[in-house]
């Protein structure tokens, strides 16, 4: 694969338009007002062979912490462990936040560069919190614009729902709670974590960041996401988050833990999804919490994997039929 370098000479793209998008979930095939449903995927997105239908495999390829401008300034493919064939069998692509830094002007180049390898309709995306750098954590409406002028779906606190799966996609951020102490934690963070000097706050005055500010963004990302998980789904749930929901996925050494993590075990043992697929902490981390299989998806920066840090690069995920309870 050759890429283009350097990474700055990527032209911002200047884009216009309603951000009424924010929020939902499209179909980037669509209207730009309708909402993607099941009903619409079954009966307007009949895609390629037999995938989406009641008897096939979902293939699912999601990808958290891509940091696709870390892996093209290092002249390096995060993906070039799978083939074109791996490629043409997704049905689903998600972008699980920390595409890049900076995503009002990088990420255009991020969905030009993914949709060599998977089509547009079927990707969705939503930020982490590098995304925000050099810009303000209110600028999702701009992204929505972003990824709607490339085709890409925009998955902020949004349901996408494919035959009898769906996944809800949310940032989540942290609570601060997980060692117990959060006034403390809070202090940590915004002394040690680069999201606290990186990124402003427009509708606070433009001032910095505060972990104050993420921790209300969490409480609202956090009820979006349980209000979903009580709506009857005649299916399988998968949540996708940036953020990590359980305390083994931060060990207890790592510093700023609870800036990387949360402890979402109640909610997770209540709700009882298929799966909980995220990201944020580049470690590689699996277990079982409940009957829920908790993955840490993070692809991570290149000199991680160079490093043996990633030991595990990212696969398609094939998730089979699941069993209907009404069928
Ligand atoms: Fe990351
Ligand atoms: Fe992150």
């Amino acid at each position: 694969m050759v890429y283009p370098r350097p990474w700055r000479s990527a032209r911002p793209t200047v884009l216009t338009g309603p951000s009424s998008t924010v929020g939902k979930v499209r179909d980037p095939s669509a209207s730009p007002s309708r909402l993607l449903t099941r009903d619409r995927w079954n009966s307007t997105c009949r895609p390629r062979k037999a995938e989406a239908t009641d008897t096939a495999d979902l293939r699912l390829l999601v990808l958290p912490d891509l940091h696709l401008d870390r892996w093209i300034a290092a002249g390096r493919d995060p993906l070039d462990h799978l083939t074109p064939d791996d490629f043409a069998g997704v049905d689903l692509c998600i972008l699980g936040g920390d595409l890049t830094n900076e995503a009002i002007n990088r990420w255009p180049r991020v969905f030009g560069w993914l949709a060599e390898r998977v089509e547009p309709s079927k990707t969705f995306a939503f930020e982490g919190n590098h995304d925000y750098y050099f810009a303000s954590i209110d600028d999702r409406g701009r992204h929505a614009e972003i990824a709607a002028a490339h085709g890409v779906g925009y998955a902020q606190m949004g349901e996408i729902v494919r035959g009898d799966h769906r996944f809800l996609c949310t940032t989540l951020w942290t609570n601060f709670e997980l060692h117990g102490d959060p006034r403390g934690a809070m202090v940590a963070a915004e002394r040690l974590m680069n999201d606290y000097t990186m990124i402003r706050a427009a509708t606070d005055d433009h001032s910095r960041l505060r972990p104050e500010h993420t921790a209300r963004i969490h409480v609202r990302h956090r009820a979006w996401l349980e209000a979903k998980l009580t709506e009857d789904f005649d299916g399988e749930t998968t949540v996708v988050t940036h953020h990590a929901p359980h305390r083994s996925c931060v060990p207890p050494a790592v510093a700023n833990g609870p800036a990387y993590a949360s402890d979402l075990s109640k909610m997770i043992e209540q709700y009882r999804p298929a799966r909980w697929l995220y990201g944020h902490t580049h470690i590689p981390h699996r277990t079982t919490v409940g009957v829920t299989d908790l993955r840490c998806c993070s692809v991570g920066y290149p000199y991680e994997d160079s490093r043996g840090r990633l030991p595990s690069r990212q696969d398609v995920i094939v998730l089979p039929q699941p069993h209907r309870r009404s069928s």
